[in-house]
């Protein structure tokens, strides 16, 4: 969950590392460290707390040429000092950054203090720094082995950063479950959880694969297995701009993101290179099956988490209705922990943002292990999603910084819209039917755009509803997961509680909320649902609750009702959820500037949730 940087090199490390450090603050921000390498020392400095509080106490001149830094996303441990990374051993002889979880650190730790360490803090992460001292300063090992020999020993997840006192220059790198990746310089090389560390220092990386070691040295770098057996790793070109992954004259990234929409759905659909007008089709290359393999399909299941599960619940609706496969979402945290019945001719896709979520990564695993088919729907090039896939297609929304997804989630709405009207056309679309589709799809930028247009209007709302403590989110049919993602955000980012729900269970308990303090925003597409929607928003109205409605269709019947009615361009039924989340992405925004909050690091959360 948190971030990793490291840096060995011919330059002063220091500020490498608080360049990076701020690249991946979004991932934890818990607290945060960096340990610098000297002769026969390390010298570590941490703090609980923004990144401002570290930069407040580390030596900006620091001449040493080498380091490691951390931001925290606690999992044992309180948020304090005395537990944010980096963690030494008690001799001072190994130091060691860590991200993910330990699961038999208690009977590690047991032994180690049998051995006389000292430990200071309630970490699992300490286990790793006092294990690998005690191989160094106890067994002698060299310090390749001394980490080899300690890996052997950890159960869990790791992406770990470990520096020693009398190697000055040196940093191990490991990898299992949590990302790695080398950014190779010229006599400089980088190690990090997530390439946008060192974003315009260098494009060339390698990515660590589970199980494996590096070895960094200034001049040198080397990747091995756990047997200590070395593994030959090309170097890969960076893709993606980093100036993308800058704020700009925003305030903030999420701001940023969301008016980004236009062009990023653009890219969704390869600016038309993934449209076939043609045919009335979509081309997808990285599919992987050839079309006698798609006959075969009897079902189609979309997993994710969070925000990239409630894209799926709108993917399952596309699917079915374009391509009147039976399709559903499934939470990925409940595939890994249960037994899922993987049937024959399942296609299972996995959207994830990151492409680094364990629960998704897990119940991937799972899937495979009872032999399914899984496909990634994914925005990070290289991601450990993607590579353990059979095949996927980029959503190439570009870097999503705000912890908060935007435009990753709109990107995955046109991506599973454009397999479903692929999908759709082999099965029951006619070829006119598909032209329309595409269509369409083509004209989503500029109706996005339009939708932009209703910020001063959502401002004034933002100032209305400033004081409501929860708020309900109510739509039908595709809209009723969209419903969910507008109150996801607006809890995640503005802290007002939220509950999304189909309209139709309204009546069936949270109707028993509705107050004039409980603001109720229903989301309307141009469907044969509307006449329901509008029966629910009168149910609502009846008992004094505040309606906002955000529709594609101005009708005198939602006019009547609603007390705030936000209309953007209307457009076919499965993509009327990428046009209306801007509005509600925009209304989330908007009520947590009226609360001050911190909207692009919102407390408790991490961008991507890489331990269970
Ligand atoms: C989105 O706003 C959330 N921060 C969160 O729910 C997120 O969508 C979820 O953790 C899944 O992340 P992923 O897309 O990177 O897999
Ligand atoms: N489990 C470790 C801790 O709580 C690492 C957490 C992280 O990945 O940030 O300190």
């Amino acid at each position: 969950m948190c971030g990793i940087i490291g840096y060995t090199g011919k330059k002063k490390a220091m500020p490498l590392l608080m360049q990076g450090l701020k690249m991946l603050e979004y991932r934890g921000y818990d607290s945060s460290g960096i340990a610098l390498a000297g002769q026969n020392e390390f010298k570590v400095y941490k703090k609980m707390g923004k990144l401002e509080n570290l930069e407040a106490i580390v030596p900006r001149n620091a001449a040493a040429l080498s380091g490691i830094g951390h931001t925290r996303w606690a999992t044992h441990g309180g948020v304090t000092d005395a537990n944010a990374h980096p963690h030494a051993g008690y001799r001072g002889k190994a130091v060691v950054v860590h991200n993910g979880i330990i699961d038999n650190y208690l009977e590690l730790k047991q032994e180690l203090q049998g051995k006389g360490a000292n430990f200071l803090s309630e970490t699992d992460t300490e286990v790793i720094a006092q294990l690998v001292e005690h191989y160094l300063v106890d067994q002698k090992m060299t310090p390749e082995n001394a980490v080899l020999t300690t890996l052997g020993r950890l159960e869990g997840t790791y992406g770990l950063g470990v520096m020693f006192a009398d190697h000055p220059g040196l940093i191990i790198g490991a990898k299992n479950g949590s990302p790695m990746v080398l950014g190779l310089g010229d006599k400089e090389v980088f190690l990090a959880s997530d390439a946008s560390s060192f974003a315009g220092l260098t494009r060339q990386v390698v990515y660590l694969q589970d199980k494996e070691i590096a070895i960094l040295k200034p001049e040198s770098w080397e990747t091995r297995n756990l047997r200590n057996e070395a593994v030959f790793r090309n170097a890969e070109e960076l893709t993606w701009n980093h100036e993308e992954a800058k704020k700009g004259d925003y305030d903030h990234f999420f701001l940023k993101e969301i008016f980004e929409q236009p062009q990023s759905v653009a890219r969704a659909f390869g600016q038309g290179g993934r449209l076939v007008p043609e045919y009335g089709t979509a081309k997808l290359g990285g599919l992987n099956l050839d079309k006698r393999e798609f006959f075969d399909i009897e079902r189609v299941v979309f997993i994710g988490m969070g925000t990239a599960l409630n894209a799926a619940q709108v993917g399952a609706r596309m699917m079915e209705s374009w391509a009147r496969l039976p399709a559903r979402a499934e939470d990925a945290s409940e595939i890994r922990t249960g037994n899922p019945i993987v049937e024959r001719n399942t296609l299972y896709f996995a959207v994830s943002q990151s492409g680094e979520t364990a629960d998704t990564i897990a119940s991937i695993h799972e899937i495979q292990e009872k032999g399914g088919r899984v496909l990634g729907i994914v925005n990070t090039v290289g991601s450990s999603l993607a590579r353990m896939c059979n095949g996927g297609v980029y959503i190439h929304a570009g870097p999503e910084i705000s912890v908060a997804s935007s435009k990753a989630f709109t990107n995955q709405l046109v991506v599973m819209g454009l397999i479903a009207l692929f999908m759709g056309r082999m099965r029951v679309l006619s070829l006119t039917q598909g032209q329309a589709i595409v269509k369409e799809f083509g004209e989503l930028p500029e109706k996005l755009q339009a939708a932009l247009g209703c910020r001063s209007q959502i401002m004034a709302l933002a100032k209305k509803y400033r004081n409501a403590k929860s708020m309900l989110f109510l739509g039908r049919g595709i809209m009723a997961p969209l419903a969910m993602e507008g109150a996801l955000k607006l809890k995640e980012i503005s802290y007002i509680h939220a509950e999304g729900y189909a309209a139709g269970n309204l009546k069936h308990g949270p109707l028993a909320l509705i107050s004039p303090e409980v603001p109720s925003v229903f989301i309307v597409a141009n469907s044969q649902n509307l006449d329901r929607v509008v029966g629910n928003m009168a149910e609502v109205k009846a008992r004094k609750g505040p309606v906002i409605c955000v529709s594609n269709i101005d009708t005198p019947k939602l006019r009547n009702l609603a007390d705030d009615l936000i209309i953007v361009p209307e457009t076919c039924e499965e993509l009327a959820p990428v046009v209306a989340a801007l509005p509600l992405q925009l209304f989330a925004y908007y009520l947590a500037m009226e609360l001050d909050r911190d909207i692009d690091r919102p407390r408790n959360l991490a961008k991507s949730v890489t331990t269970e």
